[in-house]
């Protein structure tokens, strides 16, 4: 790709960016949330049409109009966001436009569903083919997503953080997939904002800033520092912002003997003001669950929950909300954002009632508002009427966690924070967390990346099939610890 300049309506997205792909390289492509990357991909992929710039495959000037174009080409995307159909079945998706006909005319459904089963079978993962995408984990869906992209034949595979919502187990076997493919001469473009994969599975690494071009390195020659003043311009000095102050006794949360049939059994644990509690555990150990009781979302069978010592109800959100409460939730896109309204409805839609003023909207308290949360957690948009949908996805999480804070609550619940979010924009959450402990508030964070646990949290809930194996004290807290509760240790 040579020269790509890619604008949208008030922004340049891409400029004269350069990009080289080799056959049976895993090449990665590294930058801060906005940066670009996907848009790049999408330009290669057939979905964005480029304002200027060349592109040639095996060295011959290419156009690459839509889609189609991409796939006659051996190009194919695993998206960031999955973008599967839920009420097809796994089969469907994968032949989604490219159904093998019977001679009749009419899908030839047998033989999708065979290799479906095959595809399937290759990659050990014992579904029917005929199962609704619905029905499958985020986990299995990036799954599908992936296979979809390898049944392709293609020469080239885009993949746009495809671990985030994957177990290291189906991380480690992704990679090994990769490395299949490798083999094969297949070329691979690998997007990903946890730097220990780069260093595991890529040969070099190009680093986009802004839309623009900054370099390509060759992974075995360079080093995590180096790749992170490439990326953000500067050396980060601090990133695990934490200030420990002396701790405090009063419960603002306690939580007795709760139980959800079937899911959680037996849970226990207070939150201190001013702490942060990590929740720990692997996936499905059900820690976002037990969040889900906790905020109304899902009801509990049993148990007590109590706030600053009173007991308390809690039937849905409202009362949460009410309570001091606020979660922001895992899936952004599910169960959280409004895709197509713009960033300040999403940011301000939970506080309306705070901008009433005489039974109109003070619009000027809202502006005010939604600039300072775009300032405070640099999110990356033309103007706060921008669709939310048009952001870069780690831009998304920043305007989902600024939503929450704008109701002010007392217990913050942070379910996997810093997902899809670039090192800048880390750094920027923590120290925002470390703020909001220092006034007194009191977090909850459920996270899968064991540094941000240990490094944050004052005390670790580890979790292990909806129990809580064990509670760890500052002190206690190591990486081993960690995985011999979540894996069944008691
Ligand atoms: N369809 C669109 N319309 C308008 N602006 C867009 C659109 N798609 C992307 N952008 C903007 O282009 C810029 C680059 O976004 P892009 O999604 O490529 O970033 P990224 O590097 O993939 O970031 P992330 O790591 O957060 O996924 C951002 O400023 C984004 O808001
Ligand atoms: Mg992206």
């Amino acid at each position: 790709m040579n020269k790509i300049t890619k604008k949208f309506p008030g922004v340049h997205a891409l400029k004269s960016v350069d990009f080289e792909l080799i056959a049976g390289e895993v090449h990665a492509l590294l930058g801060e949330n906005g940066a670009g990357k996907s848009t790049l991909m999408k330009v290669l992929g057939g979905i964005h049409q480029l304002n200027e710039g060349k592109i040639r495959i095996n060295g011959i000037e290419t156009e690459i109009n839509n889609v189609k174009d991409a796939q006659k080409n051996g190009i194919s995307i695993i998206h960031q966001e999955i973008v599967l159909v839920p009420y097809l079945s796994i089969a469907e998706n994968i032949y989604l436009g490219r159904e093998p006909l019977l001679k009749s005319g009419f899908i030839d459904f047998d033989t999708m569903l065979e290799n479906s089963k095959r595809f399937l079978d290759d990659f050990d993962l014992n579904i029917d083919p005929q199962t609704p995408i619905g029905k499958l984990t985020v986990a299995q869906q990036q799954m599908i997503e992936i296979i979809k992209a390898v049944s392709f034949d293609s020469k080239i595979i885009i993949m746009d953080e495809p671990t985030s919502s994957l177990t290291d187990k189906e991380v480690d076997f992704l990679f090994k997939t990769i490395r299949n493919l490798k083999a094969k001469g297949v070329g691979m473009v690998y997007i990903s904002h946890r730097m220990n994969e780069l260093f595991k599975i890529t040969d070099r690494i190009t680093v986009m800033r802004d839309g623009e071009y900054i370099g390509t390195v060759v992974t075995k020659e360079t080093s995590n520092d180096h790749l992170i003043s490439m990326m953000v311009g500067r050396e980060l000095t601090s990133f695990y912002n934490r200030t420990y102050i002396e701790k405090s006794e009063q419960s603002v949360l306690k939580v007795v003997n709760l139980k959800r049939k079937g899911v959680l059994e037996d849970i226990n644990f207070e939150l201190k003001k001013g702490e942060i509690l990590g929740f720990s555990g692997l996936m499905g150990a059900g820690r976002s669950e037990l969040m889900k009781c906790l905020f109304g979302i899902d009801i509990f069978h049993e148990g007590t929950v109590f706030i600053n010592g009173q007991k308390i109800m809690i039937k849905n959100p409202n009362d949460a909300i009410n309570n001091g409460l606020a979660y922001v939730p895992e899936n952004r896109k599910e169960q959280g954002l409004f895709l197509g309204k713009p960033v300040d409805y999403n940011i301000t839609i939970k506080i309306l009632d705070k901008f009433m003023k005489f039974f109109r909207v003070d619009h000027h308290y809202e502006d005010e508002q939604v600039h300072n949360y775009i300032n405070e957690l640099s999110i990356k948009t033309p103007n706060a009427s921008q669709k939310v949908g048009n952001l870069s996805g780690g831009n998304q999480q920043k305007v989902l966690i600024s939503r929450w804070l704008a109701t002010k609550p007392k217990i913050l619940i942070l379910d996997e924070p810093t997902r899809g979010v670039d090192v800048g924009a880390k750094a920027e959450i923590y120290s925002i967390m470390n703020r909001l402990i220092l006034e007194g508030v009191s977090i909850i964070m459920i996270s899968s990346e064991l540094p941000e646990i240990i490094n944050l949290s004052d005390r670790v809930a580890v979790m292990s099939n909806g129990r809580i194996s064990k509670i760890l004290n500052k002190d206690e807290i190591s990486q081993e610890k960690i995985m011999y509760y979540a894996t069944g240790g008691s």
